[in-house]
């Protein structure tokens, strides 16, 4: 196969992977019990403000067979039954309890835009994104890949008719580089956030009244400009990193520009997971069971892990 845009290679990839894969097959995410017990939580508070609506749904955006928003559901007693439970993947396979939709989204999900609560986790950072690198003579250029994961590099952005020929809005790209992901020598690279900040105005625009809350890997600016500056592209395979290869066997991420989906929708706010979780602590006489979930809580606010997992939240 010729090489093609990041953005391309890895659509058409993911869609071969997650077809036969389940999450839990190649990587933990963070979403447990501690996590289902913050949410179950934040779903009553919203079906509160809202006073308890006759048509309260809650809607999980790369949900995975819908196993998680079944365990917030259980939390939710009052709300269990009166509230629709939606999960969304572009996987088949739903456990009993939730309306499953298999769609590869962006897309129409049935009944939107909701009264509720629309969340995802860890979802922003399967959106594919471009990448642009900055070449020995100063210019950025896009990055092709092929299949076997080999790269060149290929138009500048300043050539925006070749870039156009790949399927790339250069004039875009450049001005969201210049605002949240500027290059400063060469070999440095830019993961543009651009289809990410489309997907969270997307997930914004199904909510009529209520909560819209997403979950992730998540960095800004100044980190994008010191530590980052060669990117966060990763693979997954069979819990283990590999090498972000796009031919539909490797679970391929990148972390998320979350200061620029903020700036994306007008009224988004954005904070850390160790702050939304830091009140969970362990009872003087701990059961074993106590003990696992406190270690869990734990992890879940770790700073240099799960804890710097960024929340975006908008509310209507
Ligand atoms: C990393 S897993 C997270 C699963 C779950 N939310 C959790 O936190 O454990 C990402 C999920 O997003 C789904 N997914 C990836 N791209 C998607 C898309 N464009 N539309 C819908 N689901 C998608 C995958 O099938 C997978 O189940």
């Amino acid at each position: 196969m010729t090489e093609v845009t990041w953005s391309t290679a890895w659509r058409r990839s993911a869609r071969e992977f997650w077809a036969r894969t389940t999450p839990g097959d190649h990587f933990a995410t963070s979403a447990g019990d501690v996590l289902a017990d913050a949410m179950a939580e934040v779903v009553r508070a919203v079906d509160d403000r809202l006073r308890a609506p006759a048509d309260f749904t809650v809607i999980d955006i790369g949900a995975a067979d819908g196993a998680f928003l079944a365990s917030v559901r259980e939390r939710c007693a009052e709300l269990a039954n009166r509230a629709r439970w939606v999960a969304v993947d572009v996987r088949e396979g739903f456990v009993p309890g939730v309306e499953g939709v298999a769609a590869e989204m962006p897309d129409d999900v049935p009944g939107t835009p909701i009264r509720g609560v629309v969340m995802a986790h860890e979802w922003l950072d399967e959106i594919p994104v471009d990448i642009v690198e900055r070449d020995a003579d100063g210019l950025d250029r896009l990055v092709l890949v092929g299949t076997a994961g080999a790269e060149r590099l290929g138009p500048s952005l300043d050539d925006e008719v070749a870039c156009a020929r790949v399927g790339v809005d250069a004039a875009a790209t450049r001005e969201w580089m210049r605002r949240w992901w500027p290059l400063r020598d060469p070999g440095d690279r830019a993961e543009v956030g651009l289809a990410r900040d489309a997907a969270w105005s997307w997930m914004t625009g199904l909510v009529r009244q209520g909560l819209a809350l997403a979950v992730d890997y998540g960095h800004c600016r100044p980190e994008r400009l010191d530590a980052l500056r060669g990117g966060t592209l990763t693979g997954y395979r069979g819990g283990r990193v590999v090498a972000p290869m796009p031919d539909g066997t490797v679970g391929i991420t990148a972390h998320v520009a979350v200061d620029a989906c903020q700036a994306a929708v007008p009224r988004t706010t954005l904070t850390w997971q160790r702050d939304e979780l830091a009140s969970a602590s362990l009872p003087d006489r701990a059961s074993p069971a106590d003990v696992e979930r406190y270690f869990a809580a734990q992890r879940l606010r770790q700073t240099a892990g799960l804890g710097g997992f960024a929340w975006l939240r908008w509310e209507a």
